[in-house]
């Protein structure tokens, strides 16, 4: 088996707990050689942890002699950090959201395209083996497709990541970030061209984009599935204080629409994310466990009706964990030359229609 040489830029949460254990744990297709951090106690937990040598600078990681990378920063970097890697020759798997301007992403398709090498999304839940089986088992087809709903309630990651071992990295100097701030005004400018009151911003960089982009991402695949093309913007609204997001998209015409919710809900110490596609003859449900739980299978239901009788099936596929088959869906693509699962063509599309309902938001607003 080929071992890819990979060095891991940001050793923040979820490279604590997931990334880096995960590739760790495929030790026969990655080997980590490094890791950076402006953090120094992020950088020290990495070493006392996991022994890996950890620096401060991307440079130094990526002067190290690799095949890929595999990117866990703050979302206002990963637009430059994916850029600077792939100039480097190094194949590229980015955690969501790839970058809040799909213009933005047109630069990386480029860049990729120009040195040929494989860039990845870390949408982990096309890996999930629930999610998998759902795109065989819808009880419906485009003709008679009716409603979808996705409604989430999120406290953040804190229940779910008290019993994992990891380091905050609080210690990073107040100008970097600054920078990292700025950079995300700018781009976050590019992405929404409407004046985004406070609120407004912080609905479209978190409800939006950091969680509600998962759910986007999932229905645009359950949908091309289908058959099912893209739709028009017919809602949008931020709420809760900028914890809130919800958007609407007519289908097919108008004749399905497409409701989505994402709702933080901080001091419940409890998770629902839940995917709902309603046909005429049928219904089919997702409900996917907090992603930090690993190996806790997605509930999948689908319900149907042969004349009066009601039946209801649960369908379980298996225990793989999905942020540790992303990363063999990275390797496969880059060793065995395999399709991307979660291009950066989808991203821009996930992100047009983000995007697209803060504009919408920011226009029914003013
Ligand atoms: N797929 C998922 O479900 C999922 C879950 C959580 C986070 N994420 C994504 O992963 C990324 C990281 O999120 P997180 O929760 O780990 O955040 P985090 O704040 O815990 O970690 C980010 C880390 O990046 C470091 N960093 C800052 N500037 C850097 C630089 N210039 N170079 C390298 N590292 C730098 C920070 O010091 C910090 O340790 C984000 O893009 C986030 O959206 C995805």
């Amino acid at each position: 088996m080929q071992r890819l040489k990979v060095g891991v830029i940001g050793a923040g949460g979820i490279a604590q707990i997931e990334h880096i254990p995960n590739l760790m744990k495929l030790k026969h297709q990655f080997e980590i050689l490094g890791v950076c951090d402006p953090s120094a106690k992020a950088r020290a937990f990495v070493g006392e942890e996991f022994g890996l040598v950890a620096f401060k600078s991307i440079e130094d990681v990526l002067a190290l002699p690799l095949d890929a990378v595999v990117i866990a920063s703050p979302d206002p970097l990963h637009h430059e950090q994916i850029l600077a890697a792939l100039g480097r020759g190094f194949h590229v798997f980015c955690e969501k959201p790839l970058c809040y301007a799909p213009g933005d992403i047109d630069d990386l398709i480029a860049a990729r395209d120009r040195v040929g090498k494989v860039l990845q999304v870390g949408y982990m839940k096309r890996f999930d083996p629930s999610y998998e089986a759902a795109l065989g088992r819808m009880p419906g087809t485009a003709k008679t497709l009716r409603y979808v709903s996705v409604e989430v309630n999120d406290p953040d990651a804190w229940p779910f990541i008290k019993h994992h071992a990891w380091r905050q990295g609080d210690d990073v100097a107040p100008d970097l970030i600054a920078s990292v701030k700025a950079k995300q005004q700018e781009q976050v400018a590019r992405a929404v061209p409407a004046a985004l009151d406070a609120m407004s911003y912080r609905g479209f960089t978190a409800a939006y984009c950091s969680s509600l982009v998962h759910d986007v991402n999932a229905v645009h695949g359950l949908l091309d599935g289908l058959g099912v093309p893209d739709g028009e913007i017919a809602g949008a609204q931020i709420f809760a204080d900028g914890q809130g997001g919800q958007g609407a998209v007519r289908l097919l015409g108008g004749r399905a629409l497409w409701n989505m919710v994402h709702l933080k809900v901080p001091a419940l110490a409890d998770y629902s994310e839940k995917i709902t596609f309603y046909f005429g003859e049928g219904i089919l449900e997702l409900e996917f466990p907090s992603p930090w739980l690993n190996h806790q299978p997605t509930r999948l239901t689908v319900k149907t009706s042969n004349g009066y009788t009601f039946a209801r099936e649960d369908v379980r596929t298996g225990y793989e964990e999905a942020f540790i088959e992303e990363l063999k869906g990275f390797w496969s693509a880059i060793v065995e030359g395999k399709a991307v699962r979660n291009t950066a063509e989808q991203a821009r599309r996930d992100m047009a229609l983000l995007s697209g309902l803060a504009q919408f938001h920011a226009g029914a607003r003013s």
